[in-house]
């Protein structure tokens, strides 16, 4: 890469991020490899939902994606070029083990055996999750995550992988946003397998984080100086206006998208107005003795995303609470309100209740229309809105971390663009632009800056 970046990196951008701040991009299997069907991979829910007509917008599916399976070398040698620290990636569950039990797939493991060996040549620290919402469709079959019997399905699939990486891969994140593996895949059924029951979303909401909990054990025995944490995308709700029923609503929201994870995960218990809320809708969370000190064990950090907040109004729903848009502000093009301030307030509060962890931010970023943005005579994508977006992201954990949150890194969502769940390829969150039609992968310049920024917080 030659050019320079379209605007230069202001010292605002890296205040208060310190030299040894972790830089990184993330991917997702599903969202980036392709190649659904090789080497003994079987299907997943997302290959079944996207198969299904109506449920992703253009009737896109990952078959193909950003075909990353076919080329790792030239991603990783992407990664170098912009002077990252580290790349999260996820583990393709139905490819280690293509039905969700049974014995390993020598040749799904071969394949990220490659990913990792060509990451450390580069000098690049692997952090591999192990759930990103691709459950083996065979477990789904067998009643999915509401089945208690899928956590320690996952377990065990947590410890083939440990077992045959963890040579080389000290940084294990167990699930992705159980928020939406439940919340979605369950009960709002807009994504994978799109069930649309409350009492399947507050089981499976368990049985995910007794997963976390089991795979947490069985990472730890592999790897024993794993740095294991999980990633959670805690609601930030924010009531639309002081009438105390949308003051309910907020908590309500806070307590099923917030600390129904934070909770357990970080303090060991359920939160006592949650319990009060599902009893009243005859959901349940299908505890059992033990569960709550498995799903509690101590972890090495917490991963947080964060994209927006949400505004929330009461409704009649079982979870009790509603979305209010809000226009007053840009948003992005899902289109999600700009709240950069929103993610100081996160942390803060984080570090608040939640004292004793430190935080990675392991996915921030925004799709923007970039066919809408100018383009160099390199033909680069000058995403001006992209780059504002991250800068004033970063500016938010400085600020954070000036009133004493331990946040010690950032990885941007995403590496590339790529296939963005129900929305498809239309929603582009990549630092790099990825034409579908020839593969070619085009750094936009948000990602130059992205490269200078990780520079100058190094170097000053
Ligand atoms: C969170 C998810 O982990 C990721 O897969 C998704 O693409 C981004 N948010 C953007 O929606």
């Amino acid at each position: 890469m030659t050019a320079t970046s379209a605007e230069p990196v202001g010292s605002e951008a890296v205040r208060g991020l310190p030299a040894d701040f972790v830089w990184g991009a993330a991917t997702a299997a599903y969202q980036i490899e392709g190649a659904v069907a090789e080497d003994g991979r079987l299907p997943s829910v997302w290959d079944t939902f996207s198969h299904t007509p109506g449920k992703v917008a253009a009737g896109d599916t990952g078959d193909v994606a950003c075909d990353h399976y076919h080329r790792v070398p030239e991603d990783v040698a992407l990664l170098s070029q912009l002077g990252l620290d580290a790349y999260r990636f996820s583990v393709a569950w139905p490819r280690i083990q293509p039905g969700g039990s049974g014995p390993v797939n020598a040749a799904g493991v071969a394949f990220y055996d490659r990913l990792v060996d060509e990451l450390l040549a580069k000098g690049i620290t692997p952090w591999a999750t192990l759930y990103h919402w691709d459950l083996p469709q065979g477990l789904e079959d067998a009643g999915g995550w509401p089945e208690r019997e899928t956590a320690y399905r996952f377990a065990e699939y947590a410890g083939m992988v440990a077992g045959a990486l963890g040579d080389r891969v000290k940084h294990w994140i167990t699930l992705n946003e159980p928020f939406c593996s439940a919340m979605l895949g369950y009960y709002f059924g807009t994504h994978a397998p799109g069930r649309t029951s409350f009492p399947d979303f507050t089981k499976a909401a368990h049985h995910l984080l007794l997963g976390h909990g089991l795979a947490v054990e069985q990472v730890r025995a592999a790897v024993p100086d794993a740095q294991v944490g999980i990633t959670l995308n805690p609601v930030l709700a924010h009531p639309a206006s002081d009438a105390p029923e949308d003051v309910e609503a907020a908590r309500r929201a806070d307590a099923v998208g917030a600390r129904l994870y934070l909770d357990p995960v970080l303090l060991g218990r359920y939160p006592a107005d949650l319990l009060t809320d599902l009893a009243r809708e005859e959901a349940q969370l299908p505890v059992q003795e033990g569960d709550l000190k498995t799903i509690a064990q101590p972890l090495d950090f917490l991963g947080v995303n964060y994209y927006f907040r949400d505004v929330v109004r009461a409704s009649d729903e079982p979870h009790g609470y509603e979305g209010v848009p809000q226009t007053d502000r840009p948003s992005t093009a899902m289109p999600w309100e700009i709240y950069p301030e929103g993610l100081t307030a996160l942390l803060t509060r984080l570090g608040r209740e939640y004292p004793g962890v430190p935080f990675y931010i392991t996915e921030n970023g925004a799709a923007f229309d970039d066919s809408g943005s100018p383009v160099d005579g390199t033909g680069r994508i000058l995403d001006t809105e992209r780059t504002a977006y991250l800068a004033d992201h970063l500016a938010a954990i400085g600020d954070a971390r000036a009133a004493g949150v331990d946040v010690r890194g950032y990885f941007c969502w995403s590496l590339m663009d790529n296939f963005e769940w129900a929305y498809g390829y239309e929603k582009r969150f990549g630092l790099v632009h990825v034409d579908y039609e020839t593969q070619r992968r085009t750094p936009k310049a948000s990602a130059l800056w992205f490269r200078d920024a990780a520079r100058a917080c190094r170097e000053q």
